[in-house]
């Protein structure tokens, strides 16, 4: 099915309200995962929590084979949880390391992956090592080639960065970590239903997710995907009567797929609203909702940089729907509030997000504008022509 913008945009309630240049935070919901939503959360008031849970057990189900479709995997490799952090957590934290370990990432990490490498370092004994960007501002393939060794237990990269148009190399990150046998844990956290992610391409161990950004579900909703070959290896950080059955007294049995990270109790309603949201990305057809983030978000560097005063800051050889720019003489915050007050949504990204990257960069605060399938051209013109006049 060709791409119908109109459409899109019709089913978009928020559309009507604001210039939404804030996905990379959460995107705006469609229709059908706000009615999946609130009409679950529902029927929960009406006949009772479990007793909806028991109706509504297919469709619940049913997110986990769109999720699997999704990242082209199995329905037994998923564990649903309520955000990327505590999905990537639950598989970091199930990692042993013992002293002297290496654990390699990129520059542009996460600040709440780097802090748990801290912690799990201090606790450990391991040591953690950001491996440099190339000439692009991406992970350099060649550097971490040339630094695997027989210490390396790890191999965690965030595949977009939270303050930056950069795509890291995830799939030659991968064929690194698979020709040394290396687990590889990817944050996918804005990279899932930004653009096309195939598990098996990237050769990734671990991912994980969140699905109110690029995927427009509900808040409050995640995932993470573990391989089956080292799902049986990992040994979850907590468990419960979900996680694991207590069998006798002193013995416990823990599941052998990836519902071992989960929970029992979880938020129902967010479980079916991202079942949907991720049909509603699948439907759109990523390819086709890939090219057009690129293209808006080229479309809207184009015509930021010859604005006076203005510097756009994205790096690497792909670059996705995030765009992030600072306006010489005016602090981010200054403009994000400025531009919300013309209904326009944007947000800034803080060096300690990054501290690496932004360190580096000699950055200590941007302007993050992301934009999404159903943003418009037009809708960037107004959202120029409003910074420039601030300028
Ligand atoms: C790269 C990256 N990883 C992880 C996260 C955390 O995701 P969540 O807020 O769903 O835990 C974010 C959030 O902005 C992010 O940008």
């Amino acid at each position: 099915m060709p791409f119908d913008i109109q459409r899109v945009r019709q089913e978009t309630p928020g559309c009507h309200n604001v210039l939404h240049f804030n996905n990379a935070g959460a995107s705006l919901m469609p229709q059908p995962v706000l009615d999946a939503t609130i009409g679950y959360i529902q029927l929960e008031a009406q006949i009772g929590g479990y007793e909806a849970a028991g109706q509504m057990r297919d469709k619940l189900e049913h997110t986990y084979d769109a999720i699997a479709t999704l990242i082209h995997c199995s329905r037994d490799e998923v564990a649903m949880i309520e955000n990327a952090t505590r999905a990537w957590d639950m598989a970091f934290y199930s990692i042993p390391f013992s002293p002297g370990d290496r654990i390699l990432t990129s520059m542009a990490e996460y600040a709440s992956n780097y802090i748990a490498f801290l912690q799990v370092a201090q606790k450990t004994g391991a040591v953690v090592e950001a491996i440099p960007n190339d000439q692009y501002g991406q992970i350099s393939i060649e550097q971490l080639r040339q630094v695997i060794d027989e210490r390396v237990k790890l191999i965690a990269i965030t595949h977009v960065p939270t303050g930056g148009g950069l795509v890291n190399p995830a799939a030659e990150v991968g064929k690194v970590a698979r020709a040394a046998g290396i687990p590889y844990l990817l944050d996918a956290c804005q990279s899932v239903g930004q653009m096309p992610i195939d598990v098996e391409q990237i050769g990734c161990d671990l991912l994980s997710a969140t699905g109110r950004k690029y995927l427009r579900g509900p808040r409050g909703t995640g995932f993470l995907y573990v391989r089956r070959s080292l799902l049986e290896r990992l040994d979850p950080p907590f468990l419960d009567l979900h996680a694991a059955e207590w069998v006798a007294r002193d013995h416990y049995v823990v599941r052998s797929d990836a519902r071992r990270f989960e929970t029992w109790e979880t938020n129902y309603a967010g479980k079916i609203g991202l079942g949907v949201a991720v049909d509603y990305a699948l439907q759109q057809g990523l390819d086709v909702t890939w090219r057009r983030i690129k293209n808006l978000a080229y479309t809207l560097r184009t015509r930021l940089s010859p604005l006076p005063g203005v510097i756009v800051h994205d790096r690497g050889v792909t670059q996705c729907g995030i765009v992030t720019f600072s306006v010489e003489g005016i602090e981010p915050a200054e403009i994000k509030r400025k531009l919300s007050e013309q209904a326009i949504n944007a947000w800034t990204s803080e060096r300690g997000s990054t501290l690496l990257d932004m360190e580096a960069r000699g950055l200590t605060s941007l302007v993050r504008a992301s934009v999404h399938y159903y943003n418009t051209e037009d809708e960037i013109e107004r959202f120029c022509t409003t910074l420039e006049a601030m300028i």
